[in-house]
């Protein structure tokens, strides 16, 4: 595995039919998925993904947006994932997205913003063994 980011299409993305349109900037942005799937959070599971938010005001409204419907969860490899995707994905608040971004395109709100984006390596590799086996992973 070379360098990774990991992505999650947020509920309301999904629930609007948007899984493909996104998963094709994606690709057309240089990224390789390594592994991917479709899944519910349970808030437990939400809660526990975000626990770096716990002390935000926004938390308990993440948490239970993030497990109000299914997501599909990826690992994305390309040279500086990172930095690329983010750029890729545009800023959290879509309001300040640049054009062509994904977030521009795809995202409602702040807080309903289409898709998630790891914001460093570190977490990268924490998030992605979050959700996923090494058998899922190729
Ligand atoms: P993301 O950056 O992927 O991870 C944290 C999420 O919290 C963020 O996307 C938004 O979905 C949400 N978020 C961030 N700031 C706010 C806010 N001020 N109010 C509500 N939700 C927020």
């Amino acid at each position: 595995m070379g360098n990774i980011t990991f992505t999650m299409i947020k509920p309301e993305a999904v629930a609007a039919n948007n899984i493909g349109g996104i998963l094709s900037m994606i690709e057309k942005g240089g990224f390789r998925i390594l592994a991917m799937k479709k899944v519910q959070l349970t808030s437990e599971r939400a809660a526990e993904f975000y626990s770096v938010h716990k002390e935000r005001p926004f938390y308990d409204e993440l948490v239970q947006y993030m497990s109000g419907g299914p997501i599909i969860a990826a690992i994305l490899e390309k040279d500086n994932a990172v930095a690329d995707f983010r750029t890729l994905i545009g800023a959290t608040n879509p309001a300040e997205a640049a054009e062509g971004t994904i977030r521009k395109r795809y995202a409602t709100s702040l807080s309903e913003n289409a898709i998630h984006g790891s914001d460093s390596d570190d977490n990268a590799k924490i998030e992605a063994d979050f959700h996923f086996s090494s058998q899922e992973i190729f």
